[in-house]
Protein backbone atom coordinates (compact mmCIF):
# COMPACT_ATOMS: atom_id res chain seq x y z
CA UNK A 1 0.00 0.00 0.00
CA UNK A 2 1.91 3.03 -0.92
CA UNK A 3 1.96 6.13 2.29
CA UNK A 4 -1.08 8.68 2.10
CA UNK A 5 -0.50 11.82 -0.41
CA UNK A 6 -0.51 14.01 1.96
CA UNK A 7 2.48 12.52 3.37
CA UNK A 8 4.57 12.79 0.08
CA UNK A 9 3.84 16.55 -0.06
CA UNK A 10 5.68 16.76 3.52
CA UNK A 11 8.11 15.10 2.78
CA UNK A 12 9.00 17.15 -0.77
CA UNK A 13 8.14 20.14 1.51
CA UNK A 14 10.34 19.49 3.94
CA UNK A 15 13.50 18.24 1.88
CA UNK A 16 12.95 21.91 -0.01
CA UNK A 17 12.96 23.41 3.53
CA UNK A 18 16.27 21.28 4.49
CA UNK A 19 18.05 22.02 1.29
CA UNK A 20 17.46 25.82 2.05
CA UNK A 21 15.49 26.30 -1.41
CA UNK A 22 12.57 27.22 1.06
CA UNK A 23 14.36 29.74 2.73
CA UNK A 24 13.43 31.07 6.55
CA UNK A 25 10.87 33.34 6.56
CA UNK A 26 9.40 32.50 2.81
CA UNK A 27 6.08 32.27 2.27
CA UNK A 28 3.96 28.89 0.89
CA UNK A 29 1.53 28.76 -1.38
CA UNK A 30 -1.84 28.26 -0.75
CA UNK A 31 -3.58 25.34 -0.24
CA UNK A 32 -5.71 25.92 -3.20
CA UNK A 33 -2.62 26.55 -5.08
CA UNK A 34 -0.47 23.81 -4.15
CA UNK A 35 -3.59 21.46 -4.63
CA UNK A 36 -3.87 22.76 -7.96
CA UNK A 37 -0.17 22.30 -9.09
CA UNK A 38 -0.42 18.48 -7.29
CA UNK A 39 -3.41 17.66 -8.99
CA UNK A 40 -4.87 17.12 -5.63
CA UNK A 41 -7.43 18.63 -2.82
CA UNK A 42 -6.79 21.63 -0.68
CA UNK A 43 -7.81 19.03 2.20
CA UNK A 44 -5.05 17.15 1.50
CA UNK A 45 -2.63 20.07 1.10
CA UNK A 46 -3.85 21.49 4.43
CA UNK A 47 -2.97 17.90 6.21
CA UNK A 48 0.19 18.35 5.10
CA UNK A 49 0.98 22.02 6.06
CA UNK A 50 -0.57 20.92 9.85
CA UNK A 51 1.79 17.99 9.84
CA UNK A 52 4.81 20.60 9.05
CA UNK A 53 3.52 22.95 12.03
CA UNK A 54 3.13 20.08 14.46
CA UNK A 55 7.28 19.22 13.06
CA UNK A 56 7.68 23.03 13.79
CA UNK A 57 9.18 23.65 10.27
CA UNK A 58 6.75 25.96 9.21
CA UNK A 59 4.12 28.38 10.83
CA UNK A 60 0.26 28.91 9.75
CA UNK A 61 -1.31 32.13 9.92
CA UNK A 62 -5.14 32.94 9.87
CA UNK A 63 -5.59 34.68 6.20
CA UNK A 64 -2.24 35.27 5.86
CA UNK A 65 -0.89 32.02 5.02
CA UNK A 66 1.95 29.86 5.73
CA UNK A 67 5.61 30.78 6.06
CA UNK A 68 8.77 28.66 6.82
CA UNK A 69 9.95 29.21 10.66
CA UNK A 70 13.40 28.14 12.26
CA UNK A 71 13.95 25.23 13.25
CA UNK A 72 14.48 25.43 16.75
CA UNK A 73 12.07 26.89 19.28
CA UNK A 74 15.11 28.45 21.66
CA UNK A 75 17.20 29.80 19.04
CA UNK A 76 13.77 31.98 17.66
CA UNK A 77 13.53 33.25 21.57
CA UNK A 78 17.01 33.63 22.48
CA UNK A 79 19.44 35.41 20.17
CA UNK A 80 22.89 35.94 21.70
CA UNK A 81 24.21 37.88 18.71
CA UNK A 82 22.53 40.99 17.23
CA UNK A 83 24.03 42.24 14.14
CA UNK A 84 23.77 45.81 13.23
CA UNK A 85 20.57 45.57 11.77
CA UNK A 86 18.75 43.35 14.39
CA UNK A 87 17.30 45.81 16.80
CA UNK A 88 16.93 43.36 19.89
CA UNK A 89 14.09 43.20 21.93
CA UNK A 90 14.20 39.28 22.53
CA UNK A 91 16.91 39.02 24.77
CA UNK A 92 16.94 38.87 28.37
CA UNK A 93 20.65 39.90 29.46
CA UNK A 94 22.28 43.20 31.30
CA UNK A 95 23.65 45.97 29.53
CA UNK A 96 27.34 44.97 29.77
CA UNK A 97 29.12 48.09 28.44
CA UNK A 98 28.10 49.28 31.89
CA UNK A 99 30.55 47.00 34.32
CA UNK A 100 32.62 44.96 31.39
CA UNK A 101 35.78 47.03 32.91
CA UNK A 102 35.28 45.66 36.55
CA UNK A 103 34.71 42.30 34.67
CA UNK A 104 38.36 42.42 33.35
CA UNK A 105 39.62 43.54 36.28
CA UNK A 106 38.34 40.54 38.27
CA UNK A 107 39.38 38.41 36.07
CA UNK A 108 42.89 40.02 35.67
CA UNK A 109 43.34 39.89 39.14
CA UNK A 110 42.85 35.98 38.87
CA UNK A 111 45.01 35.58 36.29
CA UNK A 112 48.15 38.02 38.09
CA UNK A 113 47.84 35.77 40.85
CA UNK A 114 49.19 32.88 39.41
CA UNK A 115 46.39 30.98 40.88
CA UNK A 116 47.52 27.58 38.90
CA UNK A 117 44.96 25.44 41.39
CA UNK A 118 42.64 27.24 39.47
CA UNK A 119 44.10 25.66 36.03
CA UNK A 120 43.38 22.06 37.58
CA UNK A 121 41.07 19.55 38.59
CA UNK A 122 39.71 21.06 41.90
CA UNK A 123 37.10 19.52 44.32
CA UNK A 124 34.15 18.25 42.10
CA UNK A 125 31.65 19.85 44.20
CA UNK A 126 32.92 23.42 43.61
CA UNK A 127 35.88 25.22 45.75
CA UNK A 128 34.48 25.69 49.39
CA UNK A 129 34.92 29.37 48.80
CA UNK A 130 33.03 29.70 45.59
CA UNK A 131 30.19 28.15 47.74
CA UNK A 132 30.05 29.98 50.38
CA UNK A 133 30.23 32.95 48.00
CA UNK A 134 27.62 31.54 46.38
CA UNK A 135 25.51 31.28 49.70
CA UNK A 136 26.45 35.16 50.30
CA UNK A 137 24.71 36.16 47.18
CA UNK A 138 21.57 34.42 47.06
CA UNK A 139 21.32 35.35 50.69
CA UNK A 140 21.15 38.40 50.05
CA UNK A 141 18.40 38.36 48.01
CA UNK A 142 15.60 36.77 49.98
CA UNK A 143 17.23 32.99 50.80
CA UNK A 144 18.06 31.62 54.15
CA UNK A 145 21.23 29.21 54.19
CA UNK A 146 23.51 28.78 56.36
CA UNK A 147 25.64 25.92 55.50
CA UNK A 148 27.85 26.75 51.85
CA UNK A 149 27.77 22.38 51.77
CA UNK A 150 24.21 22.95 50.89
CA UNK A 151 25.22 24.53 47.92
CA UNK A 152 25.88 22.97 44.96
CA UNK A 153 28.03 25.45 41.25
CA UNK A 154 26.50 25.10 38.56
CA UNK A 155 27.45 26.45 34.68
CA UNK A 156 24.35 29.08 34.32
CA UNK A 157 20.84 27.83 35.57
CA UNK A 158 20.17 26.67 32.60
CA UNK A 159 22.54 23.86 33.45
CA UNK A 160 21.61 23.97 37.38
CA UNK A 161 17.73 23.09 35.55
CA UNK A 162 18.75 20.43 33.54
CA UNK A 163 20.79 18.53 36.51
CA UNK A 164 18.02 18.76 38.45
CA UNK A 165 15.43 17.15 36.12
CA UNK A 166 18.12 14.74 35.42
CA UNK A 167 18.70 13.99 38.70
CA UNK A 168 15.57 14.14 40.24
CA UNK A 169 12.93 12.55 37.49
CA UNK A 170 12.45 9.68 35.23
CA UNK A 171 11.65 9.63 31.78
CA UNK A 172 7.88 9.79 31.88
CA UNK A 173 7.31 12.00 34.71
CA UNK A 174 5.17 14.82 34.92
CA UNK A 175 7.09 18.35 35.95
CA UNK A 176 4.18 21.03 36.91
CA UNK A 177 5.37 24.34 35.90
CA UNK A 178 3.98 28.25 35.18
CA UNK A 179 1.22 28.21 32.21
CA UNK A 180 3.25 30.37 30.26
CA UNK A 181 6.83 30.01 31.29
CA UNK A 182 10.91 29.92 30.43
CA UNK A 183 10.93 28.35 27.02
CA UNK A 184 14.30 26.60 28.36
CA UNK A 185 12.52 23.92 30.45
CA UNK A 186 10.29 23.32 27.83
CA UNK A 187 12.76 22.65 25.67
CA UNK A 188 14.61 20.94 28.40
CA UNK A 189 11.86 18.78 29.79
CA UNK A 190 10.35 17.96 25.52
CA UNK A 191 14.58 16.58 25.26
CA UNK A 192 14.56 14.51 28.13
CA UNK A 193 11.51 12.86 27.51
CA UNK A 194 9.42 14.59 30.72
CA UNK A 195 6.44 15.73 30.33
CA UNK A 196 4.94 18.99 31.02
CA UNK A 197 1.87 20.07 32.84
CA UNK A 198 0.33 23.71 32.50
CA UNK A 199 -0.35 25.22 36.17
CA UNK A 200 -2.70 28.58 35.93
CA UNK A 201 -1.87 31.67 36.75
CA UNK A 202 -2.90 35.51 37.88
CA UNK A 203 -1.08 38.62 38.30
CA UNK A 204 0.80 37.32 41.31
CA UNK A 205 2.43 34.01 39.67
CA UNK A 206 1.13 30.48 39.72
CA UNK A 207 -1.88 30.06 41.84
CA UNK A 208 -1.69 27.79 44.32
CA UNK A 209 -4.98 25.87 44.52
CA UNK A 210 -4.49 24.76 40.57
CA UNK A 211 -1.14 22.96 41.91
CA UNK A 212 -2.86 21.49 44.62
CA UNK A 213 -5.52 20.33 42.85
CA UNK A 214 -3.27 18.56 39.83
CA UNK A 215 -0.95 16.93 42.68
CA UNK A 216 -4.44 15.42 44.55
CA UNK A 217 -5.73 13.89 40.71
CA UNK A 218 -2.59 12.82 39.41
CA UNK A 219 1.62 11.83 40.11
CA UNK A 220 3.80 14.98 39.79
CA UNK A 221 7.30 14.33 39.84
CA UNK A 222 8.75 17.89 40.42
CA UNK A 223 7.02 21.99 40.64
CA UNK A 224 9.24 24.46 38.60
CA UNK A 225 8.64 28.13 39.68
CA UNK A 226 10.28 31.81 38.63
CA UNK A 227 9.14 33.31 41.70
CA UNK A 228 10.81 37.16 40.72
CA UNK A 229 9.90 38.87 37.27
CA UNK A 230 8.67 35.48 35.96
CA UNK A 231 10.23 35.23 32.23
CA UNK A 232 7.85 36.40 30.33
CA UNK A 233 5.15 37.59 32.77
CA UNK A 234 7.18 39.59 34.89
CA UNK A 235 4.94 38.82 37.39
CA UNK A 236 6.57 38.71 41.06
CA UNK A 237 4.90 36.74 43.97
CA UNK A 238 4.74 38.61 46.67
CA UNK A 239 5.36 37.03 50.30
CA UNK A 240 1.65 34.99 51.15
CA UNK A 241 1.70 33.44 47.76
CA UNK A 242 5.39 31.95 48.27
CA UNK A 243 4.17 30.71 51.56
CA UNK A 244 0.91 28.95 49.86
CA UNK A 245 3.01 27.50 47.29
CA UNK A 246 5.68 26.01 50.14
CA UNK A 247 2.18 24.69 51.69
CA UNK A 248 1.52 22.74 49.30
CA UNK A 249 4.81 21.03 48.07
CA UNK A 250 5.38 20.39 51.80
CA UNK A 251 1.51 18.90 51.53
CA UNK A 252 2.33 16.63 48.77
CA UNK A 253 6.16 15.77 49.78
CA UNK A 254 7.03 17.01 45.91
CA UNK A 255 9.94 18.86 44.52
CA UNK A 256 10.69 21.96 43.90
CA UNK A 257 13.03 23.93 41.42
CA UNK A 258 12.64 27.53 42.31
CA UNK A 259 14.46 29.23 39.69
CA UNK A 260 15.21 33.14 41.25
CA UNK A 261 17.29 34.00 38.71
CA UNK A 262 15.18 37.70 38.14
CA UNK A 263 15.32 38.45 42.41
CA UNK A 264 17.84 40.83 42.26
CA UNK A 265 15.52 43.50 40.75
CA UNK A 266 13.10 43.50 43.90
CA UNK A 267 13.16 46.56 45.50
CA UNK A 268 13.46 44.84 49.09
CA UNK A 269 14.33 41.15 49.22
CA UNK A 270 11.54 38.52 49.24
CA UNK A 271 11.26 35.57 51.48
CA UNK A 272 12.23 32.65 49.03
CA UNK A 273 9.40 29.99 48.70
CA UNK A 274 12.34 27.20 49.67
CA UNK A 275 12.60 29.30 52.99
CA UNK A 276 8.83 27.64 53.42
CA UNK A 277 9.92 24.55 52.47
CA UNK A 278 13.82 23.48 52.75
CA UNK A 279 13.62 19.42 53.04
CA UNK A 280 11.42 19.59 49.40
CA UNK A 281 13.27 22.80 47.44
CA UNK A 282 16.23 23.33 45.37
CA UNK A 283 16.71 27.02 45.11
CA UNK A 284 18.86 28.35 41.77
CA UNK A 285 20.42 31.83 41.45
CA UNK A 286 22.63 32.99 38.82
CA UNK A 287 24.99 35.33 38.03
CA UNK A 288 23.93 35.76 34.26
CA UNK A 289 21.02 38.48 34.73
CA UNK A 290 22.57 40.27 36.99
CA UNK A 291 26.58 40.32 36.03
CA UNK A 292 27.39 38.51 32.60
CA UNK A 293 25.70 35.70 30.99
CA UNK A 294 29.28 34.46 29.72
CA UNK A 295 30.80 33.78 33.07
CA UNK A 296 28.21 30.73 33.48
CA UNK A 297 28.30 30.99 37.41
CA UNK A 298 25.26 29.17 39.02
CA UNK A 299 24.31 28.21 42.75
CA UNK A 300 21.84 26.06 43.70
CA UNK A 301 20.84 25.23 47.21
CA UNK A 302 19.72 22.18 47.89
CA UNK A 303 18.09 19.89 51.14
CA UNK A 304 20.27 19.19 53.55
CA UNK A 305 20.38 15.75 52.25
CA UNK A 306 20.79 16.52 48.47
CA UNK A 307 23.93 18.15 47.74
CA UNK A 308 25.73 15.06 47.78
CA UNK A 309 23.74 13.20 45.21
CA UNK A 310 23.22 16.24 43.14
CA UNK A 311 26.91 17.13 43.31
CA UNK A 312 27.70 13.21 41.87
CA UNK A 313 25.19 13.55 39.32
CA UNK A 314 27.52 16.86 37.99
CA UNK A 315 30.59 14.86 38.41
CA UNK A 316 29.32 12.43 36.28
CA UNK A 317 28.31 14.38 33.51
CA UNK A 318 30.90 17.07 33.32
CA UNK A 319 33.13 16.50 35.91
CA UNK A 320 32.99 20.39 37.70
CA UNK A 321 32.09 23.49 36.36
CA UNK A 322 34.91 25.97 35.54
CA UNK A 323 36.48 27.13 38.75
CA UNK A 324 37.98 30.14 37.03
CA UNK A 325 34.87 32.35 36.53
CA UNK A 326 33.62 31.23 40.15
CA UNK A 327 37.41 32.48 41.21
CA UNK A 328 35.92 35.92 39.35
CA UNK A 329 32.21 35.82 40.61
CA UNK A 330 33.90 35.50 44.50
CA UNK A 331 35.94 38.43 44.08
CA UNK A 332 33.34 40.60 42.86
CA UNK A 333 30.80 39.04 45.74
CA UNK A 334 32.98 39.63 48.77
CA UNK A 335 34.54 43.09 47.40
CA UNK A 336 30.55 44.13 47.23
CA UNK A 337 31.25 45.20 43.88
CA UNK A 338 28.83 41.79 42.32
CA UNK A 339 25.55 43.48 44.64
CA UNK A 340 26.81 47.05 43.31
CA UNK A 341 26.87 45.91 39.52
CA UNK A 342 23.27 44.48 40.17
CA UNK A 343 21.75 47.58 41.38
CA UNK A 344 23.05 49.38 38.84
CA UNK A 345 21.61 47.02 36.32
CA UNK A 346 18.30 47.22 38.43
CA UNK A 347 18.50 51.70 38.15
CA UNK A 348 19.27 50.77 34.11
CA UNK A 349 15.90 48.65 33.98
CA UNK A 350 13.57 51.27 36.06
CA UNK A 351 14.77 54.14 33.46
CA UNK A 352 14.05 51.69 30.53
CA UNK A 353 10.82 50.45 31.80
CA UNK A 354 9.74 54.36 31.65
CA UNK A 355 11.28 54.73 28.20
CA UNK A 356 9.08 52.03 27.53
CA UNK A 357 5.92 53.41 28.92
CA UNK A 358 6.21 56.63 27.03
CA UNK A 359 6.56 54.87 23.96
CA UNK A 360 4.15 52.25 24.14
CA UNK A 361 1.66 54.37 26.41
CA UNK A 362 -1.25 53.39 23.85
CA UNK A 363 -1.08 49.41 24.41
CA UNK A 364 -1.66 47.26 27.91
CA UNK A 365 1.82 46.19 29.37
CA UNK A 366 2.74 44.20 32.21
CA UNK A 367 5.67 44.26 34.25
CA UNK A 368 7.32 45.35 37.83
CA UNK A 369 8.78 48.86 37.31
CA UNK A 370 11.99 47.32 37.41
CA UNK A 371 11.90 44.66 35.39
CA UNK A 372 14.35 43.59 32.18
CA UNK A 373 11.11 42.74 30.18
CA UNK A 374 7.49 43.85 29.80
CA UNK A 375 4.57 41.32 28.44
CA UNK A 376 2.54 43.55 26.16
CA UNK A 377 -0.52 42.52 24.82
CA UNK A 378 -1.17 43.00 21.08
CA UNK A 379 -4.07 45.08 19.96
CA UNK A 380 -6.80 42.67 18.71
CA UNK A 381 -6.12 43.12 15.25
CA UNK A 382 -2.62 41.53 15.35
CA UNK A 383 -1.65 37.87 16.12
CA UNK A 384 1.04 37.04 18.38
CA UNK A 385 2.93 35.02 15.86
CA UNK A 386 2.01 36.95 12.65
CA UNK A 387 2.92 40.09 14.86
CA UNK A 388 6.44 38.50 15.65
CA UNK A 389 7.19 37.88 11.95
CA UNK A 390 6.17 41.20 10.87
CA UNK A 391 8.67 43.05 13.13
CA UNK A 392 11.29 40.34 12.29
CA UNK A 393 10.85 41.72 8.85
CA UNK A 394 11.63 45.08 9.73
CA UNK A 395 14.25 43.73 11.94
CA UNK A 396 13.11 43.88 15.24
CA UNK A 397 13.01 41.14 17.16
CA UNK A 398 10.25 40.42 19.84
CA UNK A 399 9.43 37.24 21.59
CA UNK A 400 5.74 35.73 20.50
CA UNK A 401 3.53 34.37 23.71
CA UNK A 402 3.85 31.29 21.76
CA UNK A 403 7.15 30.52 22.63
CA UNK A 404 6.13 30.01 26.41
CA UNK A 405 2.83 28.15 26.18
CA UNK A 406 3.56 25.35 28.56
CA UNK A 407 0.08 23.56 27.21
CA UNK A 408 0.87 23.37 23.30
CA UNK A 409 -3.15 22.60 22.80
CA UNK A 410 -3.82 26.03 24.70
CA UNK A 411 -5.08 28.87 22.51
CA UNK A 412 -1.57 31.45 22.01
CA UNK A 413 -2.45 34.62 24.47
CA UNK A 414 -2.53 37.89 22.05
CA UNK A 415 0.71 39.17 23.61
CA UNK A 416 4.34 39.26 23.19
CA UNK A 417 7.37 39.50 25.64
CA UNK A 418 9.67 42.23 25.14
CA UNK A 419 13.59 42.64 26.74
CA UNK A 420 14.31 46.24 27.34
CA UNK A 421 18.05 45.62 28.30
CA UNK A 422 19.51 43.72 25.21
CA UNK A 423 20.06 47.14 23.30
CA UNK A 424 22.55 48.93 24.55
CA UNK A 425 22.45 52.47 23.30
CA UNK A 426 19.36 54.17 25.03
CA UNK A 427 18.52 56.08 21.92
CA UNK A 428 18.55 53.01 19.70
CA UNK A 429 16.58 51.81 22.50
CA UNK A 430 13.88 53.98 22.13
CA UNK A 431 13.95 54.56 18.10
CA UNK A 432 13.43 50.82 18.43
CA UNK A 433 10.22 51.10 20.55
CA UNK A 434 8.91 54.49 18.11
CA UNK A 435 9.03 52.02 15.48
CA UNK A 436 7.28 49.17 17.33
CA UNK A 437 4.54 51.30 18.35
CA UNK A 438 4.41 52.28 14.63
CA UNK A 439 3.49 48.58 13.74
CA UNK A 440 1.46 47.78 16.56
CA UNK A 441 -0.83 50.62 15.72
CA UNK A 442 -1.49 48.89 11.97
CA UNK A 443 -4.21 47.17 11.11
CA UNK A 444 -2.71 45.40 8.62
CA UNK A 445 -5.53 42.85 8.22
CA UNK A 446 -7.04 44.50 5.28
CA UNK A 447 -3.65 45.22 3.11
CA UNK A 448 -4.00 41.56 1.23
CA UNK A 449 -6.57 41.68 -1.61
CA UNK A 450 -7.84 38.60 -1.58
CA UNK A 451 -8.86 36.98 -4.90
C1 LIG B 1 13.90 31.96 34.12
C2 LIG B 1 15.24 31.67 33.52
N1 LIG B 1 15.98 30.66 34.01
C3 LIG B 1 17.18 30.37 33.49
C4 LIG B 1 17.71 31.09 32.45
C5 LIG B 1 19.06 30.72 31.90
O1 LIG B 1 20.06 31.34 32.67
P1 LIG B 1 21.62 31.02 32.52
O2 LIG B 1 22.17 31.92 31.48
O3 LIG B 1 22.20 31.28 33.89
O4 LIG B 1 21.75 29.58 32.14
C6 LIG B 1 16.97 32.15 31.91
C7 LIG B 1 17.48 32.92 30.76
O5 LIG B 1 16.76 33.64 30.09
C8 LIG B 1 15.70 32.46 32.47
O6 LIG B 1 14.94 33.47 32.01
Amino acid sequence: MSAPKYLAIVKKIEALIRSGQFTEGSQLPTHRELAQQLGTTPITVAKAYKTLAERKLIESFVGRGSFVCNHSQLSDVIRAESSETEKNLSILQPCLSQHSERLNQAFSQILNRGNEALYGYVEHTGLARHRLMGAMWARHYGLEVTDHHDVVLASGAQHALSALIQCYTQPGDTIAVEALTYPGILSMANMLGRKVVAIAMDADGMLPQALDDLCQSSDIAMVMIVPSHQNPTAATMPAERRQQIAAVINRHRIWLVEDDIYGFLNPQPIAAITNFAPQYSFHITSLSKAISPGMRCAFIKTPATESERLAAFIRATIWLPSPVPFAAAAILIHSGEAFRIAKEQRQIALRRQQLAREQLAEFTLYSQPDSYHLWLELPAYWQADAFTLAAKNRGILVSSASYFKADPQAVTPNAIRLSLMAIENEAALVSTLKQLAELLKRDTRFDYVHC
